[in-house]
């Protein structure tokens, strides 16, 4: 009983303290849900300050009851292309990476470039049915036989020691993560030698459909092409040469003085598990990747993640971007829902911050994958809609007195990545960069051409 010193001696003293322990919790929980009921007036009244016409904003803000999605009038064609590369330092259970190949190579029917090791392909093979294809390439045993990062392994132990977070993370997973515009463009070059050819190519992470859903003939091909013709409107930019990233959130309102001599950007904002574009799009990216990663890894700078290269290409080359953000604050389809910021503790919280708001847009269950509802045909965001507000509405033993969230997802605009860091940075702000880009880059790649298996 000495453990327990602290509790209460008699039995009504213990059930007054649950009773207040539960209170707190129903009353805690209650107001993190519902802080603040009604219309937050900024948003209200705040107008689409990207000064748009409608007509450009609506085609991606609202539901089109148009083409989109119906068989046999998909013209383009689209490639996903993902890795698997175990690291030896994983704690990760087999069983869960098997039920998320499972959710992502078994159920979407496009087009997959899949690298791995020569050990693991049987394994991701056994994930894909009959009938939808894959191409599984074997070339590369290890990461750092990846061209870009080939030699790299001295030069990545030193730029470990700059990694903040540097116990737990080996030089291989900073590898893995940075492997990933190589194959994606790699994947499409492949592809093309053997006669298929792509209008459209995304990375993937392989391991980012951690759950069932409804997501097959995904990315819609007619949806691409809609994006893309906005896009290209919105931003100037040849649709050729355009890529979508997904953001999360923006970097500091200080990182306007940033400049590329400052090194990749640490902050949850472009996301790395999913990007790509037209084939020559995702090849200018791989070439202004690795220009910028090996440039900054000469100088020292830490370069272990995607995501901060990522953040600094959106800087410099805003106008070749376009995105999807679900926190955006000055969404129109956001407005529509009326939506309130209901942050746990208002009083902490950054005035600055654009704040993450979990049902901004409804019940679009995990926010994070967001882009893959916007990019969804119209069928398919439909039967996600329903699954989410089914999952919201089940009872709970846990919780069952809070408000839940049962609005059906909104479909939000497509950004141009421009005008996204202009609206925080100030009209003033404009990207500039000083690097030459090469037209051309000739990786070298492994002489064994005995690394892939088609399906
Ligand atoms: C993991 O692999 C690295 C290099 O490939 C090696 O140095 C390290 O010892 C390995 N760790 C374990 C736990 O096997
Ligand atoms: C698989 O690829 C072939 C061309 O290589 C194509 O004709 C076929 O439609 C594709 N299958 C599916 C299910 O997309
Ligand atoms: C975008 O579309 C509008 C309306 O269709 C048109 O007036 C405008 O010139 C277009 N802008 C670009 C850059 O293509
Ligand atoms: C190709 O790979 C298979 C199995 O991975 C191996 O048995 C074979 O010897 C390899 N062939 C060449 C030419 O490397």
């Amino acid at each position: 009983m000495g453990t327990f010193r602290l509790l209460p001696t008699t039995t009504r003293a213990r059930l007054a303290l649950a009773g207040t322990i539960t209170l707190m919790y129903i009353i805690g929980s209650t107001v993190y849900m519902r802080y603040g009921s009604s219309a937050f007036p900024v948003l209200e009244t705040r107008p689409d300050d990207l000064g748009h016409p409608e007509t450009t904003t609506s085609t991606t803000g609202t539901e089109q009851s148009s083409s989109d999605g119906v068989a046999g009038v998909e013209t383009s064609r689209v490639l996903l292309v993902s890795s698997f590369f175990l690291l030896n330092t994983s704690k990760i259970p087999q069983k869960d990476y098997d039920m998320w190949l499972h959710n992502y190579l078994g159920t979407v029917e496009t087009d997959i470039y899949f690298y791995t090791t020569p050990d693991q392909a049987d394994r991701v093979k056994s994930f894909r049915p009959e009938g939808m294809n894959i191409t599984i390439d074997t070339t590369f045993s290890s990461i750092f036989e990846v061209p870009p990062l080939k030699d790299k392994v001295d030069a990545y132990t030193l730029n470990r020691k700059k990694d903040r977070a540097k116990p737990k993370h080996s030089i291989e997973s900073y590898a893995v993560l940075n492997s990933k515009p190589f194959f994606l463009t790699n994947a499409v070059k492949a592809s093309e030698a053997k006669g298929l050819k792509y209008n459209y190519a995304f990375w993937n992470d392989a391991m980012s459909f951690h759950h069932e859903h409804e997501f097959r003939q995904w990315p819609s091909t007619s949806r691409l092409d809609e994006l893309w013709t906005t896009g290209s409107n919105l931003t100037g930019t040849d649709p050729a040469d355009l890529l979508f990233i997904p953001s999360w959130d923006l970097p500091h309102k200080s990182m306007y003085l940033w400049y590329e001599g400052e090194g990749p950007i640490d902050h949850k904002f472009n996301e790395g598990s999913f990007f790509g574009g037209p084939p020559h799009a995702v090849d200018w990216l791989a070439r202004t990747f690795y220009t910028y990663h090996d440039a900054w890894l000469d100088r020292g700078i830490f370069v272990g993640k995607d995501q901060m290269i990522f953040n600094a290409l959106s800087f410099l080359f805003a106008p070749r971007i376009s995105t999807v953000w679900y926190n955006d604050p000055a969404a129109p389809a956001r407005a529509a829902l009326n939506r309130t910021p209901s942050v746990p503790w208002p009083l902490f919280r950054d005035p600055d911050a654009d704040w993450y708001e979990p049902s901004a847009l409804g019940q679009c269950d995990s926010e994070w994958f967001y882009y893959r509802f916007f990019l969804a045909n119209q069928r398919e965001r439909e039967a996600m809609r329903a699954t989410w507000i089914a999952k919201a509405k089940r009872w709970r033993w846990w919780g069952w007195w809070r408000p839940r969230d049962t609005t059906p997802c909104e479909l939000t605009r497509l950004l141009p990545m421009m005008d996204t860091l202009q609206r925080k940075y100030g009209q003033g702000w404009h990207p500039s960069h000083s690097l030459q880009i090469p037209d051309t880059i000739q990786w070298t790649l492994p002489d064994s051409n005995n690394g892939t298996h088609t399906n």
